[in-house]
């Protein structure tokens, strides 16, 4: 499978919200797991993927969840948010990727790329110009597909797994639209 030609990217609604706990836990597990105590990842599970939180953030205006679909199996996901529900304030008019997960499995066959043009042309719908994300400094794999795909790093923060204070890197893709 490559390029990704069976792959749909869908607008994820309310109704949806157990297939998005059940792929953004299972991607941030496949990702983190390994390099983060069995404590820690609880933690951060239980906090931010209960599905009050995501029930609220899919009703967020200005948060949207796209599920990449390989048929009827839900493969992958991307969270975009723009305005306040961004979660930096360094780029008020950018547009924030904050989720962009692929299984494990389904990685490397173009739907990385695909979840981002579609953050792209979310960011052209809205006249936004900029994209920006965070990213763990030791997710290397992961900066390796931010560079290739232009993002160029231009800050760094703190980001707390559990009781583990990250670094991330920051960095951003200005649109040419
Ligand atoms: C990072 C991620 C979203 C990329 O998606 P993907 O579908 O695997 O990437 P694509 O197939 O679209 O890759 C596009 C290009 O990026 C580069 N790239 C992607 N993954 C890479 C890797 N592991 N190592 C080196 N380069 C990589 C390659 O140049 C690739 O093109 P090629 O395969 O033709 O060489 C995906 O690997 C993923 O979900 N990783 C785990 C979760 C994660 O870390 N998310 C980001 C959190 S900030």
């Amino acid at each position: 499978m490559k390029p990704a030609s069976s792959i749909l990217i869908k607008q994820v609604q309310s109704k949806s919200v157990l297939e998005l706990q059940k792929i953004a836990k299972e991607t941030f597990f496949e990702t983190y797991a390994s390099e983060n105590t069995k404590e820690d990842m609880d933690a951060y599970l239980a906090k931010n993927f209960n599905t009050e939180h995501l029930q609220r953030s899919i009703i967020n205006p200005d948060s949207f969840y796209y599920f990449a679909m390989n048929h009827q199996e839900v493969i992958g996901y991307l969270k975009v948010n723009q305005g306040s529900a961004q979660t930096d304030n360094k780029l008020p008019d950018a547009l924030e990727i904050e989720r962009i997960y692929i299984l494990s499995k389904f990685q490397r066959k173009g739907v990385g790329k695909l979840l981002l043009k579609k953050a792209v042309e979310k960011a052209q719908s809205f006249n936004i110009k900029t994209l920006w994300l965070s990213v763990w400094d030791k997710n290397q794999k992961a900066i390796y597909f931010y560079k290739n795909q232009g993002f160029k790093a231009f800050d760094n923060q703190f980001y707390w797994v559990g009781t583990d204070k990250q670094t991330d890197v920051l960095m951003k893709l200005e649109l040419d639209f």
